[in-house]
């Protein structure tokens, strides 16, 4: 089987810039397993990236700069505590290439919503930097790299749908047919990953939610193959989700709202906060975004398609 959407290799940048447009990811399936030694949590994920992009721009320079306009342009780092910077270096460190970049990142992914969106720019950054230094890294190469900078990043280079495993850094490729339609509801401020993982942790502990969760993903493997979103949409399952409403009960009225516009299915989108809902197509997804908006149960309403590429050079 070919990998779903995969990385299509690195482009040389003869004009000295890099233009790489990249995706949010959601999951559609998110098994927990037990926390780990190390204190990663043991995953089976299915990821899906959806049209919601970052834009990163790597353009020559005499020093390593990041500059951000957007989505939480005000509040992220642009030090070596943001995620994009951390690649640079990173992928440098390896070509054995000084760290010279002049990074402009573009947001639209909203920050801290479990859309992975600082993972995105980290792997926009690896792909981005890559061609802009004429790397040349394969796709293993790429991959090892991305998950020393988090769990989500190898998956957002191909993007596409892919089952995770492990941390969620081990990848294999799933047989998706066509195009789904989701509605995002973003909320007011974000969630921290950890908190809602030592969250899980403390409800199961305490036997307030069941310790196996929502198990194997293979009623999700299977809806993906038949594409009937009313399938889909029984399928969708995500462990985080009570963590979730356990830190931030208000989300039960987003997910609640969606339900009562017509969704076919709504769950909390990784480690939330944003909330997903399912439609039946692109009309439905626009109709149950417009009403939903008028809810006031969110900061905003966006609609999205997926399976969509990962990190991929634009013209
Ligand atoms: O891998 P990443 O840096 O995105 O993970 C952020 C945090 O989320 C980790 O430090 C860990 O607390 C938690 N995590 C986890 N199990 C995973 C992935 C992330 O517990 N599989």
């Amino acid at each position: 089987v070919e990998p779903a959407a995969g990385y299509d290799g690195p482009r040389l940048a003869a004009s000295g810039s890099v233009r790489v447009r990249v995706p949010a990811k959601i999951n559609l399936h998110l098994g927990v397993g037990p926390r780990r030694p190390d204190g990663f949590h043991e995953l089976t994920t299915v990821y899906q990236a959806i049209s919601l992009y970052d834009e990163l721009t790597a353009d020559r320079a005499d020093r390593l700069e990041l500059v951000v306009e957007g989505e939480g342009a005000d509040v992220l780092p642009t030090d070596e505590n943001n995620l994009a910077v951390r690649a640079a270096v990173l992928l440098a460190d390896h070509l054995g290439v000084p760290p010279r970049v002049r990074l402009h990142l573009r947001k639209q992914i909203p920050l801290a919503g479990g859309l992975a969106g600082g993972s995105a720019d980290a792997a926009a950054a690896l792909v981005a930097c890559d061609a802009l230094w004429d790397g040349g890294l394969d796709r293993n190469e790429l991959a090892t790299l991305a998950a020393d900078l988090g769990s989500d990043v190898p998956f957002l280079v191909p993007g596409g749908t892919a089952l995770g495993t492990g941390r969620g850094e081990v990848l294999s490729p799933v047989l998706a047919v066509g195009t789904w339609h989701w509605v995002v509801a973003v909320a007011d401020g974000g969630l921290s990953t950890p908190t809602v993982y030592a969250k899980l942790d403390a409800l199961r502990d305490a036997g307030t939610v069941p310790a196996e969760g929502v198990g194997a993903p293979d009623e999700l493997l299977a809806a993906l193959r038949q594409h009937d979103p009313r399938v889909l949409a029984a399928a969708l399952a995500n462990d985080m989700q009570a963590a979730a409403l356990a830190l931030r009960p208000t989300l039960a009225r987003t997910l609640d709202a969606g339900l009562a516009e017509g969704a076919l299915a709504a769950l909390v989108s990784g480690s939330g906060p944003s909330c997903l809902f399912l439609a039946a197509d692109a009309d439905h997804a626009a109709s149950v975004a417009a009403r939903l908006t008028t809810h006031g149960v969110c900061r905003t309403v966006r609609t999205a398609h997926g399976p969509v590429p990962g990190a991929r050079t634009t013209p």
